[in-house]
C-alpha cells in the first residue's frame, strides 16, 4: 500500500511516500528554518504562507522522484494535531482536495505517533510493544506503545518542552535559531562541573519533569554575568546544561522501563540528536540487557515520511477521515 504523506505542523514542508508503513519510496522537505531565524524562533503567519507556497511543488517532486502516477498512490495521510493550527489547515486542506481527486481513503495522523512510527522505518523488525522518550521542541513525554495505535502516555514535562529549552539558552548565548545542535556541539569538551544547575523534583508521578527552573536558573546565570561584565564559560554552560537536561530525562527513562516491564527503549524527536543524551541512553540501556533503538537523524526531527509509517497501520485499525476533518492546535493521542 503506498500512502502519499503530508507533514505542516510547524515551519517543515513535507511529503513523503511510504510503502506498507516501513519503505520510504521518497520524502520530500522544505524547510523554512532560514526564514524564521532573523526573529528567533517560527512565526506562525510566514510559516502558513510558506506551506502554501510550498506544498503543492513538493507533491509533484515527490511523483517525479519515484516514478509513480497519482494513479498508483492508495491513501493520502495527513498530520491533524498537534501545532500551529494555521500551519496545519494548509496540510489538511490540501490532503482532503488530494485524497478527493484521487478517490482514495484519507487518513488522519497524530504528530507525536508520527514521531514514534520513524522507528518503523528505522528498524524494520521493530513491532509494539516498547516504551518511547519523546523528545522535540514542542514535546517532551515518555510513552508506552502497547500496540501501534494505542499508545500511553506515562509522564511529561508539565510547563516547556526539553527542545524549547535548549533553544532559549543557546539564543542567550548568540547561536542562530534553533540553537540546541550547535549548543550541544559548544558543550563538547566543557566542564559541567562549573555551573551547578537545579534538578527539581516534583509532588506526584515520579516521570513528570519540569524544565521551567532549569531554564531560568540558565537566563538567570547568563543575564547576571552579563550586568556584572563577567565572561560565560560558554563550553562549561553548555555542558552543565546538557547534563542537566539529561539527567532529568534517562533516569526517568529507566524508571518508565522498570514500571512497564519493556525490553525495548525507542526514541523520537529532535532533542534525541543530543549527543550527552544517546550516550547515556546507550550505557544505561546496554547495563540494563534493553534494546534502544535511536532514528538517524533525519528522521528524528519532523518529515513525512514517519507520517506515512504511522497512516499505514491507522489505515488497518480503521482510522478513516471523510473531507470534513479538521485540524487541532492541541489533541490528546
Ligand atoms: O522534532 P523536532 O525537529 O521539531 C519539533 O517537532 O519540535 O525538534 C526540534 C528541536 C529543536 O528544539 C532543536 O534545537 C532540537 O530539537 N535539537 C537538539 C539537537 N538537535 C536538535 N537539541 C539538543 N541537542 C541536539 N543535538
Ligand atoms: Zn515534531
Amino acid at each position: 500500500m503506498r500512502i502519499l504523506a503530508i507533514e505542516s505542523s510547524c515551519d517543515e514542508t513535507a511529503v513523503a511516500i511510504v510503502e506498507d508503513g516501513r519503505r520510504i519510496l521518497t520524502d520530500c522537505i522544505a524547510s523554512q528554518v532560514a526564514l524564521h531565524r532573523e526573529y528567533g524562533g517560527v512565526v506562525p503567519e510566514i510559516a502558513s504562507r510558506k506551506h502554501i507556497e510550498a506544498i503543492y511543488g513538493l507533491a509533484e517532486q515527490a511523483l517525479e522522484n519515484t516514478g509513480l502516477t497519482r494513479g498508483e498512490l492508495d491513501a493520502v495521510a495527513v498530520t491533524y494535531a498537534p501545532g500551529l493550527i494555521g500551519a496545519l489547515l494548509v496540510g489538511v486542506n490540501f490532503a482532503k482536495a488530494a485524497a478527493l481527486a484521487l478517490d482514495v481513503p484519507l487518513i488522519p495522523v497524530h504528530h507525536i505517533k508520527g514521531h514514534i512510527a520513524a522507528n518503523y522505518l528505522a528498524y524494520p523488525d521493530l513491532e509494539p510493544p516498547f516504551l518511547c522518550l519523546v523528545v522535540s521542541g514542542g514535546h517532551t513525554m515518555f510513552v508506552d506503545v502497547e500496540d501501534y495505535t494505542k499508545l500511553r502516555i506515562l509522564g511529561g514535562t508539565r510547563d516547556d518542552a526539553a527542545g524549547e529549552c535548549f533553544d532559549k539558552v543557546a539564543r542567550l548565548l548568540g547561536m542562530p535559531y534553533p540553537g540546541g545542535a550547535a549548543l550541544d556541539r559548544a558543550a563538547q569538551g566543557g566542564d559541567p562541573s562549573r555551573y551547578p544547575m537545579p534538578r527539581p523534583h516534583l509532588s506526584g508521578n515520579p516521570l513528570d519533569l519540569s524544565f521551567s527552573g532549569l531554564k531560568t536558573s540558565a537566563v538567570n546565570l547568563i543575564h547576571n554575568a552579563g550586568q556584572k561584565g563577567e565572561q560565560i564559560v560558554i563550553p562549561d554552560l553548555c555542558a552543565a546544561f546538557s547534563e542537566a537536561v539529561c539527567g532529568m530525562l534517562v533516569p526517568r527513562a529507566m524508571l518508565a522501563l522498570e514500571q512497564t516491564g519493556r525490553k525495548t527503549l525507542a526514541v523520537a524527536g529532535g532533542v534525541a540528536a543530543n549527543s550527552r543524551i544517546r550516550a547515556a541512553l546507550q550505557r544505561e540501556t546496554a547495563a540494563r540487557g534493553v534494546r534502544l533503538c535511536m532514528p538517524p537523524l533525519s528522521l528524528c526531527g519532523d518529515n513525512g515520511a514517519m507520517i506515512g509509517a504511522q497512516a499505514y497501520y491507522e489505515y488497518l485499525a480503521g482510522n478513516i477521515a471523510d473531507q470534513t476533518l479538521n485540524a487541532y492546535a492541541t489533541r490528546s493521542m
